[in-house]
């Protein structure tokens, strides 16, 4: 949810924990701010400084002067307890101003906590819960075994890094939140994620929970219920530039342009000469799906109503997409009961949770993400990776993409169609990289047509069939990140109200390749035309008869019709992303967002 930065070596921290923040920024944006051991190892009079901005790190990085000193952590913000402001924003300090703390997560018994800490003389300064881990700490004191015997008096997830007066070290901790180590050279680093440490680490180790890390300039010790432990180091292959905009003037429309490439790589080595997929998942060794249930959140659950199209059209097994957390306590089921969760972060907690509790009724889960050392994946009996790399900007665009692509391959090694639909269903796939490149090539007329929809109030999008989520997902997109409040219909569902609404100020986007939803969609469209509004067609094809009632249409590369919603949402992607901009949205920081919603 939020962004957590530490460092620990020969240089001053300051300058590379704004860096870092401003690159783990993407998880939390409004308030940020670093604590700092003021002074250098063996000078007599070091204290703990910190320095807190609301709003961007550059706001914080414009306020704050030099900090001397060479040990520190940092924060970005994506408040929960507490608003966004100054004082709540972290580090947070105890009364004696000797700890500091940093956190991700929630600690549920924060008002059992505070309470009993007031009793004991402490005196809270902000709102939040965090505040509540500092001074909790302080009574525990700096050791490994303190901090352990604090935390176990904390309810809920957290990931925290703190700073204790007088030492050379970050007391790093997680349960149920990620956090890792960056190792340097001389120098380590702490973050919640990998961009937080690129920097500086040409490795990292992911703690596990209950573990509690000393990181200093020299070294990693981590305990485990007491017990000196070793956790596997991964290399970093990434350098920093992957976070780096790399000439595109927003991380969204980078991360739209990469889908060609994302997409080759998300097929890449999984489909055979003749068509035949195998993820490499051992799926033919399990019991195969009676009763299958698709889950995610928000796009993501989006991606699993494609997936349900997709896989009940290739066979007669029962399949359900759900919001994951409107999975409430799944009935017992045997081996061939299956749960697919769907998740870019593999930190979203719905969806965590859902994983946790289909495991528990007996059913087989796969986590399908991008984050393949993710709590999803420590939740989950398998992981199918994505392989769509860092996506930065807020709203999910490659990684949305990757999540369809990897539903298909999922369907299609499950349910293998006849040979001749096989193949050429594993061609259509393959040529898929292409049709998306060139309708991102189609830019110009998408940028016009997204500006002019910038004029608007409010947007019908609609959809049918595998198509309907498209509808779904290309609204969300419009409200995230152009601010616009569009609305995703069903073709066949805007006479039963939502006609109400429309007028000729009334965009309609209607998403209709030539498929067997065609001429379905094509009453809807005459219907939406005989009331007024203005109608954009997103099609395959150069048509008479839309071009007679549409005010635009939009021709896009053909494909199968099953992997039409790839097609129609990456023209949908350019056309939101240049409605936000001509309304001045931030585009990659929505406001209120963050990147991935570790909390209920
Ligand atoms: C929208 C968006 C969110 C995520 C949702 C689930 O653009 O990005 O709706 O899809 O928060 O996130 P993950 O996939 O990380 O579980």
């Amino acid at each position: 949810m939020c962004g957590i930065a530490g460092y620990v070596g020969p240089d001053d921290a300051l300058p590379v924990l704004l860096n870092a923040l401003h690159r783990v920024e993407y998880r939390g944006y409004d308030s940020c701010g670093v604590a700092i051991h003021n002074g250098n190892a063996g000078s007599g009079s070091r204290r703990i400084e910190v320095a807190k901005a609301v709003g961007y790190v550059d706001d914080l990085r414009a306020a704050t002067g030099p900090i001397p000193g060479g040990v520190g952590i940092g924060h970005t913000r994506w408040a929960t307890v507490g608003s966004p402001s100054k004082l709540n924003a972290h580090p947070h300090l105890d009364c004696t101003g000797r700890v500091a703390v940093v956190h991700n997560g929630s600690v549920e018994n924060h008002y059992q906590l505070r309470e009993e800490l007031r009793q004991r003389g402490h005196r809270f300064r902000s709102e939040t819960d965090t505040e509540v881990l500092a001074h909790l700490l302080e009574e525990y004191g700096s050791t490994p075994e303190g901090v352990a015997e604090a935390l176990a008096r904390v309810q809920g997830p957290y990931a925290i890094a703190v700073l204790f007066e007088g030492s050379d070290s970050i007391i790093a901790a997680r349960r149920g939140s990620p956090i890792i180590i960056g190792l340097g050279d001389g120098e380590n680093m702490v973050g919640s994620d990998v961009p937080a440490v690129l920097e500086r680490a040409n490795g990292f180790i992911h703690l596990e929970d209950g573990d509690i890390a000393t990181v200093s300039a020299s070294g990693v010790e981590i305990r485990h219920r007491g017990e000196a432990v070793r956790r596997r180091v991964h290399h970093v292959r990434w350098g920093p530039e992957v976070v780096d905009k790399g000439g595109y003037e927003h991380f969204l429309l980078k991360e739209i342009h990469e889908q060609p490439r994302v997409l080759r790589d998300t097929l890449a080595g999984r489909i055979s000469a003749d068509g035949h997929v195998n993820l490499g998942l051992g799926l033919d060794r399990r019991t195969p799906p009676e009763e299958l249930f698709l889950l995610g959140c928000g796009s993501a659950a989006h991606a699993a109503m494609v997936g349900e199209a997709f896989l009940a059209a290739l066979s007669d097994t029962r399949v359900q997409a759900l919001e994951a957390s409107e999975m409430v306590r799944p009935k017992r089921r045997g081996p061939g009961a299956w749960s697919v969760l769907v998740s870019q972060s593999g930190e979203t907690a719905d969806t965590v949770d859902a994983a946790r509790d289909a495991r528990r009724a007996g059913h087989f889960t796969l986590a399908l993400t991008n984050v393949p050392e993710s709590s999803i994946t420590r939740a989950a009996h398998a992981i199918h990776h994505l392989r769509a790399g860092q996506e930065v900007s807020v709203a999910s665009t490659k990684t949305y993409l990757a999540q369809l692509v990897g539903l298909y391959l999922l369907g299609l090694e499950l349910f293998p169609p006849s040979d001749r639909r096989r193949r050429q269903m594993a061609a259509a796939l393959r040529r898929l990289p292409e049709a998306v490149q060139q309708a991102l090539a189609m830019a110009p007329q998408l940028e016009m047509l997204g500006t002019r929809l910038a004029a608007a109030e409010h947007a019908f999008i609609i959809g049918k069939g595998i198509n309907y989520p498209t509808a779904l997902e290309g609204a969300w997109k419009f409200k995230e990140v152009a601010y616009l409040h569009a609305e995703g219909f069903a073709s066949g569902e805007l006479k039963h109200g939502p006609f109400a609404l429309l007028d000729t100020d009334t965009p309609v986007i209607a998403i209709m390749p030539r498929d067997d939803t065609y001429e379905r969609m094509l009453v809807a469209v005459e219907e939406i035309h005989a009331r007024g509004a203005p109608i954009i067609a997103l099609t395959d094809c150069d048509n008479a008869e839309l071009q007679s009632i549409a005010q635009s249409v939009v021709c896009l590369p053909p494909t199968d019709p099953m992997f039409t919603p790839v097609v129609s949402t990456a023209a949908l992607q350019l056309m939101v992303y240049y409605c936000g901009l001509a309304r001045g949205c931030p585009i990659d920081r929505p406001r209120n967002l963050a990147k991935s919603v570790t909390v209920h």
